[in-house]
């Protein structure tokens, strides 16, 4: 079976499991202290993945913001910036948009079959367009981001993508920040959908680690058996 990148899920939701709350204003369920744990994160990845939805919702940078993490990048001989991936089916995506402006590095876009000659035409000039099959699948994404050179993955959202990587068995940790307040809005975005999944009640999920950050709470899952190996 062809390999993937050790792929950790990061997330912060409100109590009753919402990512946004399905208003024009982005929701900030972190604090400071969070946002600069995440930058680590960031800058300990190879790439950073986000579903189109939030390309255009939140209208995301996905750059590591610390100079020192940045400098460090550089010196170990590891691009600057993250490599930016994100996944999408209709191909509506903004040339404009901070995901493909900001940062000089390189940024894929993995398109449906159907779509790919009309996201080529309007993204060819500010990322990369691959045929991520019909529709396109996740296992497939992880294992060709894997052929190029992607070892360790950070999937930022939102819920249709955390769905589909934990559905599919394809992540290897879970972070999970928990923030004290509730939405309680039925159009807002959960932090995942139906699905099957393949933890239970008769197989759970590895806590590893809480951590309180200010207000919020940090939980790490250990989702398989390469947890901690990358980072
Ligand atoms: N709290 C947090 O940590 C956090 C983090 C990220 C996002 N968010 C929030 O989450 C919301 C967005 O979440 P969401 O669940 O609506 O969307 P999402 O997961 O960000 O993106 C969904 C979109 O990605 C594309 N897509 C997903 N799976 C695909 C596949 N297999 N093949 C092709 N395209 C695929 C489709 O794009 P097309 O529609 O272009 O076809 C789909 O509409 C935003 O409002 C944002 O604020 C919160």
């Amino acid at each position: 079976m062809p390999d993937r990148p050790y792929t950790l899920l990061s997330c912060g939701m409100s109590l009753d499991g919402f990512l946004d709350d399905a208003s024009d204003q982005r929701l900030l369920l972190s604090n400071d202290a969070d946002f600069d744990r995440v930058d680590e994160v960031r800058a300990g990845s190879d790439a950073i993945l986000v579903g189109a939805a939030t390309v255009r919702n939140d209208d995301p940078r996905l750059l590591v913001r610390s100079p020192e993490r940045v400098a460090h990048r550089r010196t170990a001989g590891r691009p600057a910036q993250p490599l930016k991936v994100t996944v999408t089916n209709r191909a509506k995506l903004d040339p404009g948009a901070r995901f493909f402006a900001a940062g000089t590095g390189p940024k894929l876009v993995y398109c449906a079959s159907d779509t790919v000659d009309m996201a080529s035409g309007e993204l060819s000039a500010v990322a990369t367009v691959i045929d991520g099959g019909a529709p396109v699948e996740m296992r497939r994404v992880s294992e060709d981001l894997h052929a190029r050179g992607v070892r360790r993955l950070m999937v930022e959202g939102g819920g249709q993508v955390h769905t589909q990587f934990l559905g599919e068995d394809l992540a290897d940790e879970l972070q999970l920040v928990v923030a004290p307040l509730f939405v309680g809005r039925p159009e807002a975005t959960r932090f995942v959908g139906p699905g099957h999944y393949p933890w239970s009640a008769s197989r759970r999920a590895r806590l590893v680690e809480t951590r309180p950050i200010g207000d919020v709470v940090l939980l790490r899952y250990a989702l398989s058996e390469r947890f901690g190996l990358a980072w």
